[in-house]
């Protein structure tokens, strides 16, 4: 397939996406939205793709949400688009998703790259939220996931000041999992992803959602989820594997069953 504003391929179980607007420094219009999002769902449903990475240029990530696509529009057509609610369906696919950040990852785009399920970071990137100097707030998930992420006090300076935060800072606070070399992006990530893809896919899925249950629910009710979903996964052939290979003293080779 091929598609206007982002580049896709294979490499081996893990697929990988690239932003690829850079006259506009991947700023994200509808065009970026349906691409993503038609790209990703693709790869999400294969079974021969254990974990999606989504990456942008050396100087941007993303540099937002398209300002001049989205500048004109009134509060009702905001409304009645529901704009950029279809976002929501990349959060949701269930395939484990890298964000790989080089430079701008700013608005949408830092929003994007927290709708993944970690963030690899170059020594490069910047991470902001800066909506309140366009006169607007965030509105892909930034004032809750980068709360989630950093807390409240980092949020909110983030967010009220609009400034940009390294990738040391967003290390520091819990933003990003690692920082690499500029030049080491990608090979880290590769090699992180491709790790998780040698997993059990089905198993890797539900780690994923109890991971992110836990931002959903009380303590009590997730470690009864995760209790649940843990005794679940011995009725899978990847449990009887995995165990069998230890036992053996040799690697696993999953069914992802
Ligand atoms: C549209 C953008 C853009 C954006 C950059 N460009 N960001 N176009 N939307 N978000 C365009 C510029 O207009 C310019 O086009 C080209 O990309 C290169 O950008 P420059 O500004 O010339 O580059 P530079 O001087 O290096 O500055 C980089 C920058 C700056 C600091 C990242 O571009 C910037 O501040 N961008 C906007 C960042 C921002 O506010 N993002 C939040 C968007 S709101 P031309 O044609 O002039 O060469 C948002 C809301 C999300 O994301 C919620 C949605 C529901």
């Amino acid at each position: 397939n091929s598609y206007e504003t982002i580049l896709v391929r294979r490499e081996g179980r893990v697929g990988v996406i690239t932003l690829n607007r850079p006259k506009a420094l991947n700023a994200l219009n509808m065009q970026a939205m349906n691409d993503v999002l038609a790209a990703a769902t693709e790869l999400d449903r294969d079974a021969e793709i254990g974990a999606i990475v989504l990456t942008g240029s050396e100087k941007a990530f993303a540099a937002g949400a398209d300002i001049k696509e989205m500048g004109s529009k009134t509060g009702s057509d905001m409304y009645r688009e529901d704009f950029f609610s279809e976002w929501d369906t990349f959060a949701r696919l269930r395939t484990p998703k890298i964000a790989a950040v080089a430079g701008y990852a700013l608005g949408g785009g830092c929003e994007l790259a927290m709708m993944c399920d970690l963030i690899i970071a170059a020594d490069t990137a910047k991470f902001g939220q800066p909506e309140i100097t366009l006169g607007v707030i965030p509105g892909m998930g930034g004032t809750q996931r980068m709360t989630r992420a950093v807390g409240k006090a980092k949020a909110m300076d983030l967010i009220l000041t609009g400034r940009q935060m390294d990738a040391e800072e967003a290390e520091r606070s819990g933003l990003v999992s690692r920082v690499v070399p500029a030049d080491s992006l990608m090979d880290t990530a590769l090699e992180v992803a491709g790790k998780i893809a040698s997993m059990s896919k089905p198993v890797a899925q539900h780690a994923v959602e109890a991971v992110n249950t836990a931002y959903e629910t009380t303590l009590a009710t997730g470690l009864q989820y995760e209790r649940r979903v843990f005794h679940g996964l011995f009725s899978t052939a990847d449990q009887k594997e995995g165990m069998a290979a230890f036992t053996e003293k040799r690697k696993p080779n999953f069914s992802h069953e």
